[in-house]
């Protein structure tokens, strides 16, 4: 199996498995096009899982903000994540996100939010993100499920503020 920036070409299979992945929901395919073609689109973070040719997962990270007072920081946020329903617990999810994660260090950010199942992704050291002094008003969800990771270690206490999804993600 191999990890690889997503390509045009494979537009058409990441709808179909994120489709499948959401048992049968477009809603998230549909989101990943309007980030796509949103200016929080960074094209080498959206990453596929390709195996026999087939592209059996895909992880999509984009940028969003953090609104502290008058200040903006730049973060990422981590949505979605699907892997193809006959091919998932076999641990490409997780080669996905950590490989998501080296990418956001490197291009020099300091933090990845998600919204998502939290008995999976703090073994990424995904943490509850209000307990760091982080806030989200345009979900309402509850504390396990608002994670955060520091891409660079001791930088939790340097940023607080609300967390703030694009209009992309509001259609
Ligand atoms: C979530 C998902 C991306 C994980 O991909 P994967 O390749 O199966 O994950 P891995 O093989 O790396 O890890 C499997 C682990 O995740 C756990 N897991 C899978 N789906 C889960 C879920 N919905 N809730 C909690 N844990 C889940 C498994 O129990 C397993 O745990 P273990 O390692 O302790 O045995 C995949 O299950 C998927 O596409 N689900 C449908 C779409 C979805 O819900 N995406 C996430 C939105 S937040």
């Amino acid at each position: 199996m191999e990890i690889r920036t997503e390509r045009i070409s494979d537009y058409d299979e990441v709808f179909q498995l994120n489709y499948l992945a959401f048992k049968n929901r477009e809603d998230e395919s549909r989101l990943i096009e309007r980030i796509r073609l949103s200016k929080q689109f960074i094209p080498e973070l959206s990453l596929v899982a390709e195996e026999n040719n087939h592209i059996v997962g895909h992880a999509l990270f984009s940028k969003a903000e953090v609104i502290d007072g008058e200040k903006n920081h730049d973060v990422i946020v981590l949505a979605p994540v699907a892997v193809l329903p006959s091919n998932q617990k076999k641990g490409i999810g997780s080669i996905l996100i950590q490989e998501g994660l080296k990418r956001c260090t490197e291009l020099g950010y300091d933090f990845v939010f998600l919204i998502g199942h939290p008995t999976y992704y703090p073994k990424f050291g995904f943490k509850p993100a209000r307990k760091y002094g982080f806030e989200l008003k345009q979900f309402n969800v509850s504390d396990e499920v608002f994670m955060v990771y520091e891409l660079t270690q001791g930088n939790t206490n340097s940023l607080q503020g609300e967390l703030r999804y694009p209009e992309t993600f509001f259609v």
